[in-house]
């Protein structure tokens, strides 16, 4: 199978587990990013089974709303089912990097709000410490050099995103050359208490709480280890 018969192969697992989580009045929660794509494209034979969705990103809602499925707002919603989002990294853990898509901050905060976050992946992303693939830090425009600098102290090769602004209309600066990550949640916390940053793609603190992989041998589902 090649990449993208895996993410469809991914997706379609996700969607028999999400079939079995939600009810009529149930939000469900849509990620970003092309394996979230082909979830969205899959779910929307099933859209009368659930109340709507919340979305993760403009691209994702605008892509929802052309299958015909509700969109609301999380202000909105008083609950999110599941939330089901793809990522740029998974270790065994279960901690991510995210933010390829430049949509960090609002998987982040649908996944806060969700009673349970399905990461669904190709085997590519399975790695056994972060940080090969350059961190996404979503950045206050007029704190990018600023922000920069406190990068590099911590160890980071940051690099701005050019021409690319985020749904909350700031900047991304991806981070270099901080593999192997020792400790994804410290290093989360620390990048985010830097006067500037929005919010970090280390998904740690709060990891995936299960993790589909799409493999040549078929899909495995991995819950953290300790
Ligand atoms: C977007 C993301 C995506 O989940 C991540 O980039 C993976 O994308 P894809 O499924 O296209 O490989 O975090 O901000």
């Amino acid at each position: 199978m090649d990449q993208n018969q895996l993410k469809q192969a991914v997706a379609k697992a996700a969607v028999e587990y999400t079939l079995t989580k939600i009810e009529a009045d149930s939000i469900v929660g849509i990620g970003t990013g092309s394996t979230a794509n082909c979830f969205i494209d899959q779910i929307a034979e099933y859209k009368h089974l659930f109340q709507g969705t919340v979305a993760s990103s403009e691209g994702s809602a605008e892509r929802l709303r052309a299958h015909g499925i509700p969109v609301f707002e999380l202000n909105a919603v008083s609950e999110v089912t599941i939330y089901i989002d793809g990522a740029d990294e998974a270790n065994p853990h279960l901690q991510l990097i995210k933010g390829g898509g430049a949509a960090l901050t609002r998987e982040k905060i649908v996944t806060a709000a969700a009673n349970e976050f399905v990461c669904i992946a190709d085997e590519s992303k399975w790695v056994e410490h972060l940080g090969n693939f350059p961190l996404p830090v979503e950045v206050i425009p007029m704190a990018r050099s600023f922000v920069a600098r406190e990068l590099v102290k911590l160890g980071g090769d940051p690099v701005w995103r050019e021409n690319v602004l985020t749904d909350n209309g700031n900047i991304i600066l991806d981070v270099h050359h901080l593999h192997p990550i020792a400790s994804a949640c410290d290093l989360e916390q620390k990048i985010n208490q830097i006067t500037g940053v929005v919010t970090n793609g280390l998904f740690a603190i709060k990891p995936a709480d299960v993790l589909f992989l799409a493999t040549q041998d078929g899909i495995i589902s991995h819950r953290p280890t300790d």
